[in-house]
């Protein structure tokens, strides 16, 4: 009798659909893992409470510096996000009259007032985030060392809607790591981004990454250490 169909063929249905539902497991899975927004994080750009925070008018326009509201980048690992009352003390009531504006930017900065009257933080989306297996992402250092926050977020100053520019992977880090000269900039000038642009720009056109002036080898020397490449600097 079986000998055209041995006796394991079966076993072959079950095999079969095992098998479709880890491949369709492994599909749902994959795609899951994948499409979560921090692997399309470059152009990731969540939609922001109220009326949102305008960048390119507080920064740009208005020329506001990053650390009026970014007050510890300097200092500590993580860069701050300024609370209800730095915002308070352009938007407050009292003010409105001074700035002599229309009826629409009452309306669009009423959020501010709001949650500045109820004593509640207004919840921002976080943007920028790096996995919780790499170690605390040390802004202090890079700032400290001329990486000007255009090299990581970068023309803030233009965007009216705050948006991931960079891919913040691993090799992305190590590619700088390994050889930071061209993005260092002096000190006082990290969080002048516009000219950071036009500095950088005018370095690349000239294909001339300054190696040998004095001015790159001087940045060079005035880093702290050389970027870490070993794994324990960036994992637990
Ligand atoms: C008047 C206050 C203010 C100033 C000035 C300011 N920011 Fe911000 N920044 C905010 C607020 C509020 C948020 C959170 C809302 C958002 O993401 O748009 C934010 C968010 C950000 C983010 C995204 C954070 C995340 O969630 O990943 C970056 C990057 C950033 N700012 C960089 C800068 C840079 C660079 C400058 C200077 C050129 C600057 N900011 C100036 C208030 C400010
Ligand atoms: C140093 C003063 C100052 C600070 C601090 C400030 N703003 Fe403003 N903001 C302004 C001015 C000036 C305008 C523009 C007025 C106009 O022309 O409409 C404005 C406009 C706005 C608008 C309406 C603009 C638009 O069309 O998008 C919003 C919303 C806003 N600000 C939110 C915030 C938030 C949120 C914070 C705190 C993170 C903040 N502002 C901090 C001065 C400030
Ligand atoms: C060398 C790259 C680099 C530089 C330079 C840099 N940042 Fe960041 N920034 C990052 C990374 C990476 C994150 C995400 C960190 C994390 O997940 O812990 C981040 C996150 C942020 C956040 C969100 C913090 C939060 O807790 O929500 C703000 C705001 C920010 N950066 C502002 C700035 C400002 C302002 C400057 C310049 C003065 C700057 N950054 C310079 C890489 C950089
Ligand atoms: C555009 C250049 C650049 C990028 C991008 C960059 N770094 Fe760095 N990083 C530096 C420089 C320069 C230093 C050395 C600073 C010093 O020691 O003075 C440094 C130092 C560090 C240190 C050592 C801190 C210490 O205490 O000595 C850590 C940790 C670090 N970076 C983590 C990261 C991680 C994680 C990323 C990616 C998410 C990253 N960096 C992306 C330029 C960069
Ligand atoms: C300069 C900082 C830095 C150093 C040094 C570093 N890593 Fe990473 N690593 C990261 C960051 C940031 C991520 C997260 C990347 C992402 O979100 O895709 C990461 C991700 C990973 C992952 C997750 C897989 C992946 O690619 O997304 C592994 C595994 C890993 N690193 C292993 C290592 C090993 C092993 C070393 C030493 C040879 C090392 N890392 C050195 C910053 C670093």
């Amino acid at each position: 009798m079986s000998v055209i169909f041995p006796k394991w063929i079966n076993v072959l249905p079950t095999l079969a659909a095992v098998g479709g539902l880890l491949g369709a497991t492994s599909v749902v899975g994959g795609f899951w893992y994948y499409a979560t927004p921090k692997y399309f994080k470059v152009g990731y750009m969540p939609k922001q409470p109220g009326a949102g925070f305008n960048h390119q008018l507080h920064a740009g326009q208005l020329g506001m510096d990053c650390r009026y509201c970014h007050t510890k980048v300097e200092q500590s690992a993580e860069a701050n996000i300024p609370n209800v009352a730095t915002c308070y003390g352009c938007h407050a009531d009292q003010r409105l009259a001074k700035l002599a504006v229309d009826e629409q930017h009452k309306v669009k900065t009423q959020f501010v007032r709001d949650a500045y009257a109820k004593n509640e933080p207004i919840e921002w989306r976080r943007v920028h985030k790096v996995p919780d297996y790499v170690r605390n992402f040390p802004h202090n250092v890079h700032v400290n060392a001329g990486v000007s926050c255009y090299s990581c977020h970068g023309q803030i100053t233009g965007m009216p809607v705050v948006y991931q520019v960079q891919s913040l992977s691993m090799s992305w880090c190590l590619d700088c790591h390994r050889d930071p000269t061209p993005h260092l900039v002096p000190k006082n000038m990290v969080t002048k981004l516009q000219w950071v642009e036009n500095e950088l720009r005018q370095r690349a056109e000239k294909g001339d990454r300054n190696e040998t002036s004095p001015e790159a080898k001087r940045l060079l020397e005035s880093i702290h250490s050389m970027p870490p490449a070993n794994c324990g600097a960036c994992h637990y």
